[in-house]
């Protein structure tokens, strides 16, 4: 796929109109966001995300930002997608946790600069702590509660769990499997939407030493999950710290299981430092794995993903889509500095979501509107789609 140009092309009118709306909602965005982009640019903003539709393809992804309800609420009220809810660390019926070095807080949260290799000037989340650090009762009343907020805005809420993933040749614990999975069940019900976890600092872990260690996790995860309750599961890849093409073969292997979803790709682990990190090198990294696993691969058999990794823009939403992401899910573009968002008041999530939609060079309709100027988006209906963006998936498909 080739990058995106420096500035999308539009027609001057619609570049102003688009100035014109940021000064217009910078103080807070329409309510009812898609059916206003559908008539004022005739851009269709919605995504999907665990096989459900969402009203804009922007969700917020698992982590220290979604670990109260009055967050989800929050995120609810300002327009996003979907909220995934912090990881849990999964436990058995006793309350027996074998990733209990998980559950820990370790530090405070820290936005910083980082330059890529490739030169460029990102942002990235520096911190050390890693899953909830609270009772696993306290994640269910939080879970029941997130997804009533969400409920009330069609907004659809996962939960996050990391379960027991054994060293090679050790045998799985179906305890933790069962009793964390029914027990979430218990509450969502249907709706019942888990991430399975496989965090960078799990990257940097000695159980991801091997490659068939991991590749074995992948292939279990699924069916281990699958038996205790019929729940839509996605498996939220880490980035290992092998090459690219290990990268695309944990990618295959995790498209052949009967995982619902993948998110593709968690942070990178900086080894020296013993921390996660994001900025320019993870999307980079990902859109570099994500172009090389579509080669050979027929329409059908390209899996929807959730994207994750530096989407700190419109643009960055658009590549993903570009290589067949139906939604995508973002933490550090919600911490950055206040200044670095168009809008004037709302809260985090509001003011990025007006960003991501509304920047005339970098925002989401803006590079809609691009992809139809260049004839690699197609309307339909009399709308550019979103989801249309995916290849193989448009009116010509
Ligand atoms: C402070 C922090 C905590 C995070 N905690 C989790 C977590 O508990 N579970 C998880 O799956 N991902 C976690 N992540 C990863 C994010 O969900 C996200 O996938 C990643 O940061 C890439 O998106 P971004 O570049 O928009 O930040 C965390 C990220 C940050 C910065």
């Amino acid at each position: 796929v080739i990058p995106l140009p420096g500035e999308p092309r539009l027609p001057a009118a619609l570049h102003s109109r688009l100035l014109q709306d940021v000064e217009r909602f910078s103080k807070g965005l329409p309510g009812d966001i898609n059916a206003w982009a559908r008539e004022r640019y005739g851009v269709d903003l919605s995504g999907e995300y665990a096989g459900r539709k969402v009203r804009v393809p922007f969700g917020k992804a698992s982590g220290q930002l979604s670990m109260n309800t009055a967050e989800v609420a929050a995120d609810a009220a300002a327009g996003l997608g979907f909220v995934v809810l912090k990881t849990v660390i999964a436990e058995d019926s006793a309350g027996e946790r074998s990733m209990a070095a998980w559950a820990v807080r370790e530090s405070a949260m820290r936005v910083e600069r980082r330059v890529s290799q490739s030169g460029l000037e990102g942002w990235t989340v520096t911190w050390k702590g890693r899953g909830w650090d609270r009772s696993f009762e306290e994640y269910l009343v939080l879970y029941r509660a997130a997804l009533e907020a969400g409920a009330a805005a069609a907004m659809p809420v996962a939960a996050s769990v990391k379960y027991d993933l054994p060293p090679a040749g050790q045998p799985f614990r179906e305890d933790e499997y069962a009793h964390t999975t029914r027990s979430l069940a218990a509450v969502g019900g249907p709706d019942t939407i888990i991430e399975k976890d496989f965090s960078p600092t799990l990257a940097g872990d000695d159980r991801s030493r091997e490659r068939e260690a991991i590749l074995r996790w992948i292939e279990r995860v699924p069916p281990l999950v699958l038996a205790q309750a019929p729940v839509t599961l996605g498996m939220k890849l880490m980035n290992a710290r092998f090459d690219d093409s290990f990268q695309v073969t944990m990618l295959e292997t995790a498209r052949a299981t009967e995982a619902a979803f993948l998110v593709c790709f968690n942070r990178l682990f900086d080894a020296e430092r013993g921390v996660a990190y994001g900025g320019w090198d993870l999307s980079d990294r990902n859109l570099r794995v994500l172009d090389r696993a579509r080669i050979g691969w027929r329409p059908a058999e390209r899996p929807r993903f959730s994207a994750t990794g530096n989407i700190i823009s419109g643009r960055v939403m658009a590549e993903y889509a570009r290589r067949g992401a139906s939604s995508g899910q973002l933490h550090t573009v919600f911490q950055l500095p206040p200044e670095a968002y168009l809008a004037r008041a709302g809260s985090r999530s509001a003011r990025a979501l007006h960003s991501l939609l509304l920047d005339p060079r970098e925002g989401l309709i803006a590079w809609m509107l691009h992809l139809g100027e260049s004839g690699e988006l197609h309307s339909r209906g009399g709308l550019l789609h979103f989801l249309d963006i995916a290849p193989g998936a448009g009116p010509d498909a």
